[in-house]
């Protein structure tokens, strides 16, 4: 006879482990989009949420500039080495006048390359966090998802204060100036230059004066974080707000991403500017800053950012990248233009730049179009403008007028 062995092991019930004591997470709201328009079988189904560009037709294209600077690079390198925790050197310098302007350097700020936008964000809250513990950050709502949960997941608390009114469509300056009263010396506040992510609004000129005078004056470190530079109203004016508050304020930090302008995503090409005091903190910061990296990533990806610097380093190519980006700018206004003019109730998404609108849409409307229409877009009212195009605008903006 067998023994019983066998069965009794059958019986065995593994005792809970540590992953049992976590908690399931909600889907990230963008995913949650992406989700269920994968499952619609609807061939004219539009899709408005995911956050990258798309041309006439639908496509996320790999830029001509990017195709040639690839086959340069296979061609022409001899290793793939290791480089450092701060990356290539050499695609943050080439990168640093687009980005800081032609009046911005010295040795009171320096950067580094991050994997994407989420990288710099992840290493400025780590270094933000290292610095003072205590430090609170300001974000405005409504805002980009991830900015909070990337400055929490590095230990800091979140503050946050008005920024947009999404009924009225308004950018809420005062709202959000007399929130920021009760900011303490040392705290920081996220900015976006250029193309907000949800909103598509923008401070004026006296805005940002007004802003950095009062960061200037009261000890905030700003965090300015810029997605989406030259798919508003331009490469220089997206970075206006930027240079101007590195104009006016002590110490800041800079998080750039190269996911759109260059149609990098899945590479993850980003860069971090620290703007220090003296040359001696930013050399602490520098050091701390490869330090932890060390440890969130260890070496950022090298592919995207040589395609990048070799693009800027190349008269040619960059010319090539400046038109296709004009291109992509331009497609977009003229896709805000069009919407407006086609339902006359959302006119302000013309005066809205860059990749996104916040329509005045309730939940119950989204779900509508999801489900009557199959246009996806986040729960928020979220819509990706890049997403729209000849064939599907007309299609949208009569939708959009049934559920008014
Ligand atoms: C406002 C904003 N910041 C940062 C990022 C992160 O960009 P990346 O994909 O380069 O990490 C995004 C991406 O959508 C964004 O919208």
């Amino acid at each position: 006879m067998k023994p019983a062995m066998s069965s009794n092991r059958l019986d065995i019930r593994p005792a809970p482990g540590l992953m049992d004591t976590l908690d399931e997470q909600p889907l990230d709201p963008m995913l949650m989009v992406l989700h269920l328009l994968r499952s619609d079988p609807r061939p004219n189904k539009i899709d408005l949420g995911i956050g990258v560009y798309r041309d006439n037709t639908g496509c996320t294209p790999i830029l001509q500039a990017v195709k040639s600077a690839e086959r340069h690079l296979v061609e022409t390198q001899t290793s793939k080495d290791y480089l450092s925790p701060e990356g290539d050197a050499g695609f943050v310098a080439a990168l640093a006048p687009i980005v800081l302007g032609d009046g911005i350097g010295g040795e009171t700020i320096w950067g580094m390359q991050t994997p994407g936008g989420t990288g710099a964000l992840r290493l400025a809250a780590a270094l933000l966090h290292r610095t003072n513990p205590e430090c609170r950050v300001w974000i405005g709502t409504p805002g980009y998802v991830n900015h909070a949960m990337l400055m929490q997941a590095a230990g800091l608390e979140v503050v946050d204060h008005p920024f947009f009114d999404k009924p009225s469509q308004t950018l809420l300056f005062d709202a959000m100036m007399s929130a920021l009263h009760e900011v303490r010396r040392g705290d920081a506040i996220v900015l976006q230059s250029g193309c907000h992510n949800p909103t598509g609004v923008e401070f004026s000129h006296d805005q940002w004066r007004d802003l950095a005078a009062f960061l200037n004056d009261r000890g905030v470190v700003p965090v300015i974080d810029m997605a989406y530079q030259g798919l508003g109203a331009g490469l220089d004016e997206d970075a206006w707000g930027l240079r101007h508050v590195l104009d006016h304020v002590p110490e800041a930090l800079v998080c750039v991403s190269g996911s759109k302008n260059f149609g990098l995503y899945r590479d993850r090409v980003g860069a971090l500017w620290v703007q220090g005091t003296n040359a001696g903190s930013v050399r602490r910061a520098r050091t701390n800053l490869n330090l932890m990296a060390r440890t969130l990533w260890s070496m950022p990806p090298d592919h995207g950012a040589a395609v990048v610097r070799t693009i800027l380093d190349t008269p040619a190519l960059a010319a090539q990248w400046r038109a296709e980006l004009e291109t992509m700018r331009l497609r977009i206004a003229g896709l805000r233009h069009d919407l407006a003019t086609a339902v006359p109730e959302f006119e302000t998404v013309k005066t809205q730049s860059g990749m996104f609108s916040l329509l005045p849409l309730d939940r119950d409307q989204v779900t509508w179009l999801r489900i009557e229409h199959g246009i996806y877009m986040v729960e928020s009212g979220r819509i990706n403008i890049a997403g729209l195009n000849e064939g599907n605008l007309p299609v949208f903006a009569n939708a959009l007028r049934s559920v008014l």
